[in-house]
This record gives C-alpha cells, structure tokens and sequence, in this order.
C-alpha cells in the first residue's frame, strides 16, 4: 500500500537529496475513453474508497476525458484547503451556477469581489440574528408538526425540505419572501434547483427545455426580490434579514450593489444552504430512529435542558450536545457534498507528487470520514466518538470536512447545526417515529446526496406530555 496519510513536510525524511518526483499513482481499472465512469456512478464513494486502500493519501483516475486526483485524510485536505486560488481554483469547477446566481456575483465574480460579497452576510448570522433565527426554527417546525395532526405517513427527505425552505427562506432571505412560499417562490425556486443536471455541469447555456425553465425561474426570483426591495425602499422598512443586510452594505469602493447582485447573493446562499439542511436533517433523523437507544438520551437531554420552557432557545440548543454529536455524526458518514472540486491552474507539488494543470482535484468528505486511522470502527453510528475521552475530531485538523474548510469554508455550519437541532428538538418531542424496514442508500445521482426516495417513515403522536406541548 503506497503513500498512506504521510504527511507531505515528513515524506521520506531519510531519502537523499535530490528527491525523486513522481507521477500521482494511477487507479487500476477503467475503459478507454470512459476512464472510471462506471465504476464511479455506480458508487462513487466505494470507488474512491477503493483508491485510498489501494494507493493511499492521493491518487488519479479518469472520468471520460478529464483527470481526478483524490486527496484523502487530514494531511492531504490541510494542503489542499491551504492551495492559493491560482492553484486550485473553484471558480472554474463551479461556472455551472452563473446562470443561476447570475452575472458578476460569486463564482462569476473576482475570489475578491466573491468574498466580498459573501463578507457582507457575517453581520446577519452574528449572535442576536441567531437568537431570533432560533425561535424562527422553532416556530416553523411547530407549526410544521401541527399540520401533521396526530398520525401518518411522510416522505422525509420531502418533508424535510418542505420545512427547510420555510425556514431558509425566512431566516436567510426575509419574511416577505416567506410569506411567498406558496404564492410562486418555491415551484421558481424548484425549477431553478431542476436547473442543475449533469450536462448543465459542462454547458450551462445549452438551449435545452430545463435550462429555459430555470431561466424563467431565476427571472421570476428577481422580480420577487426587486419588487419587495422596492417596497421596503418605498416604505422606509427596515428588517433585521439577509435582504436588508444586503440593501444596506457597500462594496470597498463605495458601490451599493445591485437589486440583482442582491438576488444573486441571496440565491447562492440559499443554494449552499437550503437542500444540504434538508438532507442533513433527514439522515440524522433516519440514524436516530434507528438508534432506540441513543435517541432515549436526547429525549433525556431535552427533558433536562427545556423543563418548563415554551421554546427551543439558543441556549438551550447550545447545551444539547447529546443530539449534537449525532448531528456530527451523520455529517460523518451521511456529508450531503460528498465531493469537493476544484481545477488545477498551476501545477501542485504535493509531498513527491505533481499533479498536473488541468486536472481536477477532489477531497470526499464521504471517503476520508471513513478512513480507519481516523474514525475508529469508521462504519458505525458512533456519535460518543466525538464526546470526551475519544474526541476523535479533535485529534486531527481537518478530520471532518463535512463543511470544507480553507477560504471557501462553509459560511453556515453554525446555523445548519442549530437548524438540525431545533428540527428534531420540536419532532421528537412531538411524535414517535417508525421508519421503513430497510434503511436508505444514499442517491448519488444528485449533486447533494440524500437517501434513496421514496423514504417514508409513519409517525404517531406521543401519549406522554411532550416538553413543548
Ligand atoms: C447541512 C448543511 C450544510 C452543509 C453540509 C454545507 C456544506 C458546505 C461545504 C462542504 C462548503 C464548501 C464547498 C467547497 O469547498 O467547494 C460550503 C460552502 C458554503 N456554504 Fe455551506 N453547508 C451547509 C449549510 C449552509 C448554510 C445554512 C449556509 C448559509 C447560511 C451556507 C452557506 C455556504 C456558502 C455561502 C458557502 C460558499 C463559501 C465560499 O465558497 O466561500 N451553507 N458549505
């Protein structure tokens, strides 16, 4: 087994100089033509897990006409986070959004202007705004567990983003927006998400039927926004959201931007956070239920935390570690991206290896939180893995990477954590949950990897007085 989780600063250290460089290890198998293309979207996971046990750290394959290279374990993504933008550059990998974001926002934009543009948003998830989105989500699932009366069936992964676009879209958008849910902004919305496809991936301009509709779409979310930035413009309103904090921010040059950099900023963030909440919260729940025993302790731990509140509060949340190592968990072995890309601009030495321009490179956060010399017992819903003594990701920088890391590091982990808590704080206290006989496969055929749909679980609402009941 070659080049196993070396760090690249030690390889070899006992070598004489001038070190020899190779080519990044090759995997075994593959077509002409189609490369790895098979295997991979048979399983893209257990192939790549096939390449570290075969080559270890880092290795190549290829999909079609374009070269992969894999960087798997803490080592490998500390490098790879770490590479300047000239180097490994996401913009190039992620060009498939523009029409969706639009033009001159995010990865359309200079990595300056991007990050300027997403900089303006820290002031909307600092603390006072998570306190108030904490009783939002609280509100929100509430009202979510009354519409579902005393017993049934759902579909989760639906019932799950239903809920979640309620709450993105009060939380991160405004309540305007919210309140248009149902009045033409999801099914934009909707379209606009269908908008992603495989061959929208390498030409998002072809004139095919979806790509129409998600033009449409993404007019139609401007003239949403515009109109109701106008009104508050007309109103003098002034709400505590994202929108306002948007309306309000000017870039370095004194430049307020645009009604449709605004629609544009506010898109990419619901885009980065709406579906992977949703995904994320139906693994955990989907783990949970079957985990008799562990869920007993987040009962427990609800119990203990909001005995005589009337609400999940940031607080409470705060002290719900219980349920929170089994959030981290299924960011563990359920990451909604398990795959993140970027182009190779320049070439990259990595330890003795060079990986070329023009290659892909890629960290899994589905592959290397399964590596065994990190994760022990790595298949297992083990959420105590992440309680004190074990405290297994804190033995390794960058051991979980279910919200990347480096400059593009995820903007919303805090409030996707929250999000998920208050969620299954409100569920569980409500309803006990019977999911199907077999547990789900994950869909890799979708861009954020959820179960296998339909994933139905039947619900019947607790005798017992709940703790918000
Ligand atoms: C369970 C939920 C979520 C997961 C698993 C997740 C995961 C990620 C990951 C892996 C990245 C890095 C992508 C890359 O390196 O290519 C990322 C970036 C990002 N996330 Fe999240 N995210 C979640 C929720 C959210 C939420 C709620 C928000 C907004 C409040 C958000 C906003 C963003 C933004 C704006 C970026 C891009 C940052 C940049 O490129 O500079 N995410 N997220």
């Amino acid at each position: 087994m070659a080049n196993r989780s070396h760090n690249p600063a030690t390889l070899h250290p006992a070598e004489p100089s001038p070190r020899v460089e190779q080519g990044v290890p090759q995997l075994a198998g593959g077509w002409p033509l189609l490369g790895h293309l098979a295997e991979f979207q048979r399983d893209p996971v257990a192939m790549l897990s096939r390449g570290w046990r075969e080559h270890g750290e880092l290795f190549r394959f290829r999909l079609g006409p374009r070269d992969f290279v894999l960087f798997s374990g803490p080592e490998a993504h500390d490098f790879y986070f770490r590479a300047p933008e000239e180097q490994l550059n996401a913009k190039a990998v992620y060009r498939f959004t523009v029409p969706i974001f639009g033009r001159g926002v995010a990865y359309d934009a200079s990595p300056e202007i991007m990050s300027e543009q997403l900089g303006f948003l820290f002031p909307a998830l600092r603390e006072a705004a998570m306190r108030r989105f904490a009783l939002i989500m609280f509100d929100e699932t509430r009202r979510f567990a009354d519409a579902l009366g005393e017993h049934g069936e759902i579909d989760l992964p639906h019932a799950m983003n239903e809920l979640t676009v309620k709450i993105a879209s009060r939380c991160l958008i405004g309540q305007e927006v919210r309140d248009q849910v149902d009045a033409g902004f999801a099914e934009a919305y909707h379209d606009l998400q269908n908008g992603i496809n495989t061959l929208g991936f390498f030409l998002p301009r072809l004139p095919i039927a979806a790509h129409r509709t998600r033009d449409r779409a993404r007019r139609k979310v401007a003239e949403i926004f515009g109109r109701i930035m106008a009104a508050r413009r007309l109103s003098g309103a002034s709400p505590d959201d994202f929108m306002q904090t948007l309306m309000d921010a000017r870039y370095k040059d004194g430049r307020a931007p645009s009604d449709d950099e605004i629609t544009g900023i506010l898109l990419t963030v619901l885009f980065a956070g709406q579906h992977t909440s949703a995904v994320l919260a139906t693994w955990t729940g989907l783990e949970l239920l079957r985990a008799p025993s562990y869920l007993e302790r987040v009962r427990d731990e609800m119990r203990d935390v909001y005995r005589g509140a009337e609400a999940v509060d940031i607080s409470g949340l705060r002290q719900q570690t219980v349920l929170e190592n089994a959030v981290r968990e299924c960011e563990r072995l359920h990451p909604p991206l398990i795959l993140l890309i970027r182009k190779v601009l320049s070439p990259l030495r990595y330890g003795d290896n060079i990986v070329p321009a023009g290659a892909m490179a890629m960290v899994s956060p589905a592959v290397s939180h399964r590596l065994p010399h990190v994760f022990a017992d790595p298949e297992q819903f083990f959420p105590d893995r992440f309680a004190p003594p074990a405290s297994e990701d804190k033995q390794h920088h960058y051991a979980l990477i279910g919200f990347g890391g480096g400059k593009h590091a995820c903007m919303g982990k805090n409030f996707a954590y929250m999000q998920l808590k208050a969620i299954w704080t409100v569920l569980l206290d409500r309803f006990d949950f019977l999911p199907g006989t077999r547990f789900p496969r994950p869909n890799y055929g979708s861009w954020v990897t959820g179960p296998e749909t339909p994933c139905r679980v039947r619900y019947r609402r607790r005798s017992e007085p709940g703790v918000f009941q």
